[in-house]
């Protein structure tokens, strides 16, 4: 979740670390810092601030440090609180080594306990700090050697990518990797290390995807990799077509905003691309037709959002390709009972494709030869290149944290992923293919429309009226259970709302003590009538104890619609199946104007980051 950047070469380091953070501060911004060596006297400089990494910015622009090498972070807290202290770099007791990491150190505490009992000094309350003190022995050396570094990683328990600068070697940056991501770009004469290649995406495209287990000794024209036994290894040098685009919101209040009103043209890009590539697709996805033919359960995996998607796409493959589906939590699958079966296909959702939860569950699947593919929004992620094939959603950068057009684009990509596998079973004709590419492009223009129909009756008066009350209920039934549950995370993630999703059937079987006249419950209705009958008799049950209903239902659905409070409606000529695809935005919109009213800090949430590199 952390960032870390690195510089080593022929240019003052601060512009690209600073840039590179800032492309990368997703994924964190507790507290930011830099250090660097001073160009002339070698001498290790630093500057730290808490909070987001524009703290940092003012305060290196009022108290200007840079050198030729140097490192960066951004912080999502894991040991010790948001403080300064507590920033990125961590040194050594006499301040001449700095480290920034990303990742957790899980034997911190007896290495620290060990340390402080043979005197060295501590700074903050971090684990990462053990790592700057165990570089002590080494920093009066003539060289580093990796037998050195071998010894210094082989005391370290957990997850890490960490960049270490020693003030006595100014020739060098050490760097380490262990499951937490690691990539180094090769320029002329200088190199670009970072969490991820959009921080030097435009820099170069030569980039050194660090293996898992391994660390590089890194000067301005050279690395040399080594696994944690010291032994060197071969590097493999991969061309990056990565670019980075300047995201900027434009005319909207929040990116969160343009991101869910970017959903309708990402949706139909999303379903362009699938198109076009229908021939090479079966090569792409690593399998043949004759796999798909034999393939008897799907298996999905994914966390939190892009679990809602396989919740929702479960239902897809079932009705359509009739194949049975399991779905599971990444953070609960490695730890569950695993039971491989050569004839499931494996499918891992990440928007990211870095979740370390997620990736951790793909290796535990690939350690048993099973057919693995990556639905990711990100064609150079680890998941990626890790996963057996993949399929790519073209939703662009999503710089909210909470996702949108990420979760719309894979539930159309699923969908249309599901028509494309049935065709490819024989399960279905190929004019259903193309029906099915219709219908979600259809689709994408009712989730625009419905947020045009609705978007300002929301803004003057829903969500002054909703932003009051501090929990709601969302219930729904069937594929509308799914869009419940994604529902009630956006409502807590970016309006601090607790919010609790159940199937509507379960109400009675507990929630409805909740149910009184402070408590809004949100019910997403559904295009089956005889699912509907049952979502209205829940929805009486609710009214009949005073509870307040806010309906997200179908045009025709009028019953629903009067019983509700407020009702929000699309378009009734839909298939069932894209029912939460076409509601999706007018629900995130609604949301959003409720976290607005609510003064939250929408695009950047509380004790959150975008992209979940620690398990
Ligand atoms: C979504 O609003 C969340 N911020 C979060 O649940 C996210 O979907 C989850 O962390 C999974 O991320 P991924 O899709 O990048 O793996």
């Amino acid at each position: 979740m952390c960032t870390v950047v690195g510089y080593i070469g022929n240019s003052f380091c601060s512009t690209f670390i600073f840039e590179g953070l800032a492309r990368l501060e997703y994924r964190g911004y507790d507290s930011a810092g830099f250090a660097c060596l001073d160009a002339n006297s070698h001498k290790l400089l630093y500057s730290k601030s808490s909070g987001q990494l524009i703290n940092l910015t003012e305060r290196v622009k009022k108290e200007p440090i840079d050198g030729f090498l140097g490192i960066g972070h951004t912080r999502w807290s894991t040991h010790g609180d948001t403080s300064q202290e507590n920033a990125h770099p961590h040194f050594d007791c006499s301040k001449t080594i700095s480290v920034v990491h990303n990742g957790i150190i899980e034997n911190y505490l007896k290495l620290k306990e060990d340390m402080l009992y043979e005197g060295h000094t501590f700074f903050s309350d971090t684990d990462t700090e053990v790592i700057s003190h165990l570089f002590e022995p080494i920093k009066e050396k003539e060289n580093v050697n990796a037998g050195d570094v071998a010894a210094i990683v082989q005391q370290l328990d957990g997850a890490y990518a960490f960049i270490a600068m020693l003030q006595t070697f100014p020739d060098l940056l050490i760097v380490v990797r262990k499951k937490s991501p690691l990539c180094i770009g090769m320029g002329d004469n200088e190199m670009f290390i970072a969490s991820d290649v959009i921080a030097f995406a435009g820099k170069t495209n030569k980039v050194i995807f660090l293996p898992d287990e391994s660390f590089a000794l890194v000067t301005k024209n050279n690395v040399k990799i080594y696994d944690f036994a010291g032994n060197e290894l071969s590097i493999v040098v991969h061309h990056t077509a990565a670019t980075f685009e300047t995201a900027d919101k434009g005319e909207h209040t929040h990116f969160m905003l343009k991101e869910i009103y970017e959903q309708k043209n990402v949706i139909i890009k999303t379903v362009d691309s699938l198109q076009s590539k229908k021939t090479m697709l079966l090569e792409q996805l690593g399998f043949s037709t004759d796999q798909i033919k034999n393939t008897e359960n799907i298996c999905f995996v994914a966390c939190g959002t892009s679990w809602h998607a396989a919740r929702i796409a479960q239902f897809f493959f079932e009705a359509v390709a009739h194949i049975p589906v399991s779905v599971h939590l990444a953070s609960e699958f490695r730890y569950n009972s695993f039971f491989p079966h050569k004839n499931t296909l494996y499918v891992i959702i990440s928007q990211s494709g870095e979740t370390a939860d997620a990736l951790e569950a793909l290796r535990l699947i690939n350690a048993h030869g099973l057919s693995t593919i990556a639905l990711t929004n990100v064609a150079t992620s680890t998941i990626v290149r890790e996963a057996g094939g993949f399929l790519v959603t073209c939703a662009g950068p999503e710089v909210a944290v909470a996702s949108t057009k990420a979760f719309s684009t894979q539930l159309a990509a699923l969908y249309w992923f599901v028509h494309y596998f049935a065709y490819a079973k024989n399960a279905i004709m190929q004019e259903n293919l193309l029906q099915a590419e219709m219908d979600i492009i259809h689709v994408a223009h009712v989730l625009e429309n419905a947020l045009e129909q609705h978007k300002d009756i929301i803004d003057h008066i829903h969500a002054m009226h909703y932003a009051h009350y501090d929990k709601a209920l969302f219930l729904g039934r069937h594929i509308s259970y799914p869009l419940a549950m994604e529902a009630a995370l956006k409502l807590k993630e970016i309006a601090y709302v607790f919010a609790e999703s159940y199937a509507a059937g379960e109400l009675k079987h507990g929630p409805l003590a909740l149910v009184d006249k402070n408590m809004p419950v949100y019910i997403f209705s559904h295009r089956d009538p005889i699912i509907y009958q049952k979502l209205l008799s829940n929805a009486n049950e609710v009214k009949a104890r005073g509870g307040i209903i806010i309906a997200f239902a179908y045009a025709d659905q009028n019953e629903l619609i009067e019983l509700a409070e407020t009702a929000f409606t699309i378009s009734a000529e839909i298939p069932a199946l894209l029912g939460p695809l076409a509601m999706i935005g007018l629900v995130q919109y609604f949301i959003y104007a409720v976290a607005k009213e609510r003064g939250c800090p929408i695009d950047k949430p509380r004790n959150l980051a975008k992209s979940v590199t620690v398990e």
